[in-house]
């Protein structure tokens, strides 16, 4: 990808979007600020930036605001309202979409609405491509290694805390509806939904985290990138029981800024374990504030595409799309990597 090209960043404004917009400037890139509130845009403006107001009921508005863009990076959520309009605007454009959803759902139907549509154009359509859903796709993938199926693939986040984006909660309502207030598992090769009470048990992390009280099937997008391209059956996720208790709080806290890249202060490890027959291996990667990593994850996926490293086309996730090894490796300013030795 050539420094200069014009990446589109719809919901620009927001959190997300403008850990988005910052990457893409550091790394040379010229974003478009879209969205659809014009004042909120043109307050961003003053950063000398171009704006382009879209709404997704309104595809033209869609088709002008992608007029000239190399790619789009959907940070617009909850993205049951905003995937599939971008996605078709994108279609249409014949470029690149890259979104940060986490809403199992919309994921869902990102790959079974648009994996045909996207294949036949020869377009590439990556879903799911921040913390949640990218970044466990590419380190259960990595884990992988030279396996290319497994029994049981463990994604535990150890979060410090959790402080919910307003963007995080109205998706979670949103999911939480759409599924009628039960809960999903991947289980038995596919999605399950029921009503079971979620276990709470202990995972050992890595030092320096160390063991930790984890909520159990805590369902997060990995549930759907992973499956999507590894035959793997059971895909589990685990949330640390203090990060889930933040986020389901009444008036939970926004996120912070506690340094000038505007990070919060809240750590992460996303610790991995792939099991086959007797098998197990094992990686993990650690780092500062869930929502700033989902911006170099959007951004690395964006240029690899653009710049042909990319394995498929059609609606792919991070750990089918890319080199899952070489991509966690470019994120090393961002992200320190564990592995274990003699695991992977
Ligand atoms: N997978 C991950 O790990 C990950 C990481 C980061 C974020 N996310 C997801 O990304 C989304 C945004 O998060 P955030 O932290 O940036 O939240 P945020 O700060 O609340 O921002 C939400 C953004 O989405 C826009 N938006 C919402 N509904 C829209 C619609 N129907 N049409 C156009 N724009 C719309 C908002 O615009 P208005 O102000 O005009 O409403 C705003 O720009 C959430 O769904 C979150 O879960 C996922």
């Amino acid at each position: 990808m050539g420094a200069g090209q014009k990446v589109a960043v719809f919901g620009a404004y927001g959190h997300t979007g403008r850990f988005v917009v910052t990457e893409l400037r550091e790394r040379g890139h010229v974003p478009l600020l879209l969205g659809r509130d014009l004042d909120k845009l043109l307050a961003m403006a003053r950063e000398g930036l171009e704006v382009r107001q879209a709404s997704v009921d309104d595809p033209a508005s869609l088709d002008r605001a992608l007029a000239g863009a190399a790619a789009v990076v959907n940070c617009a959520g909850p993205f049951a309202a905003t995937a599939g309009p971008v996605v078709e605007a994108a279609l249409r454009a014949g470029i690149p979409y890259v979104d940060v959803a986490a809403e199992i759902e919309a994921n869902v139907d990102t790959f079974a609405h648009f994996a045909e549509p996207a294949r036949a154009r020869g377009g590439v359509v990556v879903p799911a491509m921040a913390f949640y859903g990218g970044l466990g796709d590419l380190l259960v993938t990595t884990a992988m290694g030279d396996w290319t199926a497994a029994d049981e693939a463990h994604v535990a986040y150890g979060l410090s805390s959790w402080h919910p984006t307003a963007g995080t909660v109205a998706s979670g309502v949103v999911s939480g509806q759409r599924r009628a207030g039960r809960r999903v598992r991947h289980t038995g090769g596919r999605l399950r939904y029921h009503d079971d009470a979620l276990p709470t048990l202990e995972w050992r992390f890595p030092a320096p985290l160390g063991p930790q009280r984890v909520i159990g099937e805590f369902t997060m997008a990995d549930v759907v990138t992973v499956p999507s391209h590894l035959a793997v059956p059971e895909v589990r996720t685990y949330m640390t029981a203090n990060a889930a208790a933040d986020l389901s709080a009444p008036n939970a806290p926004s996120p912070t800024a506690v340094d000038d890249r505007g990070r919060s202060a809240q750590t992460f490890v996303v610790d991995v374990l792939v099991r086959s027959g007797g098998a197990e291996r094992r990686l993990s990667a650690s780092g500062q504030d869930i929502y700033a990593i989902s911006a170099p994850l959007a951004v690395e996926a964006v240029e690899r595409v653009l710049s042909g490293r990319v394995r498929a086309t059609g609606v792919v996730s991070a750990g089918a799309a890319f080199d899952a090894p070489d991509f966690l490796r470019a994120l090393s300013p961002h992200l320190s990597l564990h592995i274990p030795a003699g695991a992977v």
